[in-house]
């Protein structure tokens, strides 16, 4: 039986499937590509380059694979384009994972971990912030996220479709080998976009705001490693496969940093100056987002191993030093 991951190609999908891999599993990958790269998949992934809005290909796939259980991160991920193009999103994230949930429930394919957001949670009421926090979105992308998770909880009711839900804080850094990494186009991370400066690529880095209620001025944010999430996942399935009910759990390290504290951290791992210049607020911006992972510790047994913002970057910057145009190079 194997473990299909759709949106394997890439950032967080690619990471999660070599974890599979290394783990023993066996993995199917199918991708759109247009925003993935193939070079991201594991060699030892079988791979099918497919929209999961095909219905016809997600039919072709799930009668010649015997899937146990799906990791879905097929999704537009980008808040700036969700506010100037929603209808992509709608289309891309929600249709998407409707095609996806109607095929599934054809073939019997009854668990599914996906991808969420903080972005659900929008402005937060608290941090650090809990799963029953209210969830507000202040864009398009962190509400089509949550309407996913509500079409999964509906589809549960009707169909007996197991689910869980993972709400990522910050994303970044990069495998611990530097074979894969983070390759976005447009950049609009804060990590990337810092690290381009001593790699030649930037003379400097925007800070979006030192006018926000912190004690440094600049937003806080909670950074955790892509191999962390990526080991979630398998947690999440195997809960699943375990008989686990439909569950929704918050993936960070609980612990916040400023834009001006990364900034720093990286100045230090990189040896670099990094010159930075205050500029306007972004707009949708919160001031701050911390998780409470608690309750995917005491539920999943997670324990993330990257808890330290400089092995963080380090890693990151060893992926972007040796692939300077990402899997371009
Ligand atoms: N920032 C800068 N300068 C930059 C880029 C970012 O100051 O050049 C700041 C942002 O204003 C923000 C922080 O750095 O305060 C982090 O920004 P990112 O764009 O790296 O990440 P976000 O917190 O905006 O977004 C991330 C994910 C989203 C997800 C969101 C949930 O990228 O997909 O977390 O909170 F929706």
């Amino acid at each position: 039986m194997a473990i299909l991951v759709l949106g394997g190609a890439g950032y967080i999908g690619s990471h999660t499937v070599y974890e599979l891999i290394e783990a023993g599993r066996d993995v199917v990958v199918a991708d759109n590509l247009l925003t993935g790269f193939r070079e991201a998949v594991h060699p030892k992934a079988r791979f099918y380059q497919l929209d999961i809005r095909d219905r016809g290909a997600l039919d072709t796939l799930f009668q010649a694979e015997q899937i146990d259980g799906v990791i879905h991160f097929a999704a537009s991920s980008q808040v700036g384009e969700s506010m100037s193009n929603p209808l992509k999103y709608y289309d891309n994230n929600l249709y998407g994972t409707m095609v996806l949930l109607q095929a599934m429930t054809a073939h019997g394919v009854d668990k599914i971990v996906f991808s969420s957001t903080a972005a659900t949670y929008g402005e937060p009421e608290r941090v650090p912030i809990l799963e029953d926090d209210r969830t507000v979105p202040t864009n398009c992308y962190g509400e089509t996220k949550l309407s996913m998770e509500r079409m999964m909880s509906w589809t549960s009711r009707a169909h007996g479709l197991r689910y869980v839900a993972l709400r990522y804080f910050n994303a970044c850094g990069a495998h611990p080998s530097g074979t894969i990494g983070e390759a976005h186009d447009p950049e609009t991370h804060l990590i990337p976009l810092i690290l381009q400066v001593p790699g030649g690529k930037r003379e400097k880095i925007s800070i979006f705001g030192d006018d926000y209620s912190t004690p440094d001025g600049t937003c806080i944010r909670d950074y955790i490693h892509v191999t962390d999430l990526a080991q979630a996942h398998i947690l999440a399935l195997d809960y699943l496969l375990h008989g686990g009910e439909n569950n929704v759990f918050n993936l960070g390290n609980g612990v916040g940093f400023s834009v001006k504290q990364v900034i720093d951290v990286a100045r230090k791992v990189t040896g670099h100056p990094i010159p930075a210049e205050i500029c306007p607020r972004r707009a949708g911006d919160p001031a701050q987002l911390v998780a409470s992972s608690e309750k995917a510790k005491s539920v999943l047994g997670w324990k993330p191993e990257y808890d330290s913002l400089e092995t963080i970057v380090s890693s990151a910057w060893n992926w972007h030093k040796s692939h300077p145009n990402g899997y371009n190079t």
